[in-house]
């Protein structure tokens, strides 16, 4: 078993520091394509481990153990807000998930709850003890849906490709929309400085459908609200990761936000991000996740190449465009912990 390393880089990184080694970590580093999961997952439900500390913590803890990166994520789910708001929520199998019922009209939206009393403390009782197993140097990365891809599951109640209902809303009664990003942005600030408090050295906000949203929506309906959350978060003293998918025509509108970091998807090339960015943040990815899927030559040189692009650059965390695939083959994903060490050595 690979150990994990005891290593500050992932955080320099984020502060844009200078970094010994590149810092990796990958979205859904625990998840189904690794037997450890596969087995826990065989004899729980989805909540049933976000809802056990001691499960959640022991599933955390395993991957980035096994994977050896510079960083664990919490494992939780995007949709958990969801019941303390209410709704119920089913993960059924291939479906994906179901939130019920819709939230579409003002009158419902009013009667969310303000707080979550705490309903969702067994998150951050599952970040203190990762933050317990772990020496102060190695980061548990908190994390939640950014207010619009929260707001999209509870509005379409589960996964959608054009998110009609939320931009109907959006452009329909800007009023009820404003009315549910003023309830869900203090609640977000509130589940997240509970994952702070408990120990989570980073949080990571993922927008991951605000794409669906051009540049001047985005800035209009999107951008106040995440500023705010982004803001509250990042002055209880951690970094926040922004990431978003099928937003890179408007990285100017994400930088924006104010996240010290910006997580994007692998759709443009990171070089340009760069450019366009002009060292405004750090930059985090973007490996495409099918590419995990490639023969192991073919994958080393997409490391390569990607890690090429960010050469010089301070503020860079090698990660996937998004989440890593149930079919993905493990070995692959260390291959590229470690070629992603040896190339950032052989860079010195
Ligand atoms: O290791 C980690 O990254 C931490 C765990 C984690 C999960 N969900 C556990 C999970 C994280 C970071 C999430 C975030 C999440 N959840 C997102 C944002 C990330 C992204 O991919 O953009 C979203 C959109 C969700 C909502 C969600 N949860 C969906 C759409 C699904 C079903 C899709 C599927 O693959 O079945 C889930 C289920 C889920 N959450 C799984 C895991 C490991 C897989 C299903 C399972 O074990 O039953």
């Amino acid at each position: 078993m690979a150990v994990a390393c005891v290593s500050d880089r992932f955080l320099r990184a984020c502060r844009r520091q200078p970094v010994d080694l590149t810092p990796v970590w990958f979205m859904r580093q625990a998840g189904r394509y690794m037997p450890q999961y596969r087995a826990v997952r065989a004899r729980h439900g989805l909540l049933e481990i976000c809802q056990n500390p001691e499960r959640a913590a022991e599933v955390t803890i395993t991957a980035a153990e096994e994977l050896g990166v510079d960083a664990a994520i919490i494992f939780a789910d995007l949709l958990l807000p969801a019941l303390p708001l209410g709704f119920h929520l089913h993960f059924n199998s291939g479906e994906g998930p179901v939130i019920e019922p819709v939230l579409r009209d003002r009158a419902a939206i009013a009667r969310l709850p303000e707080s979550l009393h705490g309903e969702l403390g067994y998150v951050s009782e599952a970040i203190r003890r990762v933050a317990g197993h772990f020496p102060d140097t190695f980061p548990v990365i908190g994390f939640a849906g950014a207010p619009f891809t929260l707001a999209s599951y509870l509005i379409e109640g589960g996964a959608s490709r054009q998110f009609a209902h939320t931009k109907r809303m959006i452009f329909e009664d800007r009023g009820a929309w404003a009315l549910l990003m003023q309830k869900l942005c203090p609640m977000l600030v509130e589940y997240l400085s509970e994952q702070v408090e408990a120990g989570a050295r980073a949080i990571q906000l993922f927008d991951s459908w605000v794409g669906a949203l051009g540049e001047a929506d985005f800035r209009h309906a999107v951008l106040p609200y995440n500023r705010l959350v982004i803001e509250a978060v990042q002055d209880l003293g951690v970094p926040v990761i922004y990431f978003s998918t099928g937003t890179s025509g408007y990285l100017g509108a994400l930088r924006d936000t104010g996240a010290a970091v910006l997580g994007l998807d692998w759709r443009m090339e990171m070089s340009r991000a760069w450019s366009e960015l002009r060292g405004g943040c750090a930059l985090q990815g973007n490996l495409d996740p099918l590419r995990l899927f490639s023969p192991a030559a073919e994958l080393k040189s997409a490391v390569r190449h990607l890690m090429a692009q960010s050469r010089g650059q301070t503020g860079y965390i090698f990660n996937l465009g998004h989440g890593i695939l149930p079919e993905t083959p493990v070995e692959n994903v260390k291959n590229v912990v470690n070629w992603v060490r040896e190339f950032s050595a052989s860079a010195l």
